[in-house]
């Protein structure tokens, strides 16, 4: 499949910057006994990210994974959360730090959040790279927040679309204008 152009959004140095800074912020949270949870697929870059800046901050959290699908139409939510493949650690009297790539409707995290506290967790926090604002079925705010998404069907940095384009660095957007070169585009 050729792949079409993708508009940068949020690229590979201001991804970085803000790893760093998310990675502080949560240090300061003084996690005790930190189990990291990345949701599977689409958090596996950032989650590798962070967890390298949160190695920079002193912090020594385990690494664990968890493969959620919500089941979507196209691109839209259906609301179903089924757990596809499930952590193997105790989080009971553990602090857990969900790593997700997108908070939308919200449905992902509350059920992960749910399920960790559900096995006893101590502390359940959660990081996501990006929030799409007004998009909430669900009350749920993140307590780590990447960047504020506009409201569009975002790519890359382990985000797809029909299981393509995750492996682009950096969060852009698909462009159908059908304009330019098919190629990448940096801004
Ligand atoms: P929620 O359960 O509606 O919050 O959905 C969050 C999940 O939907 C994310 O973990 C993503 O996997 C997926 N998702 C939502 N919006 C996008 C997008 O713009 N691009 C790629 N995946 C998305
Ligand atoms: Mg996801």
């Amino acid at each position: 499949m050729v792949q079409s152009r993708v508009r940068v959004l949020f690229d590979e140095e201001t991804i970085a910057k803000r790893c760093d800074e998310l990675a502080a912020d949560i240090a300061a949270a003084e996690p005790k006994d930190l189990l990291v949870v990345a949701v599977l697929k689409g958090s596996f870059m950032f989650a590798a990210d962070l967890i390298r800046a949160l190695h920079k901050t002193g912090l020594e959290p385990q690494v664990e994974f968890i493969h959620l699908s919500s089941y979507r139409k196209g691109t839209t939510s259906s609301g179903q959360v089924d757990i596809l493949r499930d952590v193997e650690s105790e989080v009971r009297g553990r602090d857990v730090l969900l790593i997700d790539d997108i908070l939308e409707s919200g449905r992902t995290i509350v059920f992960a959040k749910d399920l960790m506290a559900a096995r006893g967790a101590r502390r359940v926090l959660s990081a996501v790279l990006l929030e799409k604002p007004g998009k909430r079925a669900v009350q749920i705010e993140a307590d780590f927040v990447g960047f504020t998404c506009p409201d569009v069907f975002v790519v890359g940095y382990g985000m797809d679309v029909a299981h393509s384009y995750r492996q682009l660095p950096f969060v852009g957007l698909v462009d159908t204008s059908g304009e330019g070169p098919d190629l990448f585009e940096q801004r």
